[in-house]
């Protein structure tokens, strides 16, 4: 079986390259982690958290999942993120969608991919709230491009919903969920622009900046 030794051996340059720069690096952070950030984002390989936004460990807490997901059952991402806000009490919440999201793309066409399919269902829900919107467009990639954008906005309502953030917020913690989206082909990040932070409101939605 093949032990794959050459990531090992990655593994061993990478640790020693960061103790000739921090000596105590480990050490510290073996002891706590203190992240200001949770970041949500795809699985897909081509969109690794800390590198994308130059992070060291220890700097960011990560959840990724098939299209950057925020499902209200589902038991992980919550968890993620009840821990993140409640125990390590992150500052910003990150959802980051990226451009040319197989997932995404796999929601739009209707072709069976087996049980993805049930996963990709949220994203379809996605799609049919913008339905109009979306099929307006001519291309399959200016229509995967969209939905990648409104799912991101989608499921930082998502997030904002939880009890967590909710709680979080009537409590006058500092939190603040952003939007982002980034771009494979050129490795640049977009901000969307839609931050939420801070106070529920009347109608039991947060405020908006
Ligand atoms: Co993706």
């Amino acid at each position: 079986m093949p032990k794959l030794q050459h990531l090992l051996d990655n593994n061993k340059k990478w640790a020693e390259k960061i103790k000739s720069s921090d000596p105590d690096f480990f050490n510290k952070l073996a002891k706590q982690q203190n992240p200001e950030y949770l970041w949500i984002g795809c699985s897909d390989s081509r969109v690794p958290a800390n590198e994308i936004v130059g992070l060291m460990p220890g700097e960011i807490f990560v959840h990724r999942n098939i299209a950057n997901i925020v499902v209200h059952t589902d038991l992980n991402c919550l968890s993620v993120i009840q821990y993140a806000v409640e125990v390590l009490r992150v500052k910003h919440i990150i959802v980051c969608g990226h451009y040319g999201c197989g997932g995404i793309r796999a929601a739009l066409d209707n072709q069976d991919h087996g049980i993805i399919d049930n996963w990709l269902r949220h994203i379809k829900d996605v799609h049919r709230l913008y339905k109009t919107q979306i099929d307006a467009l001519e291309t399959m990639k200016e229509k995967t491009d969209l939905l990648c954008e409104l799912n991101v906005v989608e499921q930082m309502a998502n997030v904002c919903q939880t009890t967590m953030v909710q709680n979080a917020w009537k409590n006058n913690q500092e939190l603040t969920i952003h939007g982002w989206i980034y771009g494979i082909e050129n490795g640049i990040m977009k901000d969307l622009n839609v931050r939420i932070s801070g106070q529920v409101g009347e109608n039991g939605l947060p405020s908006s900046s």
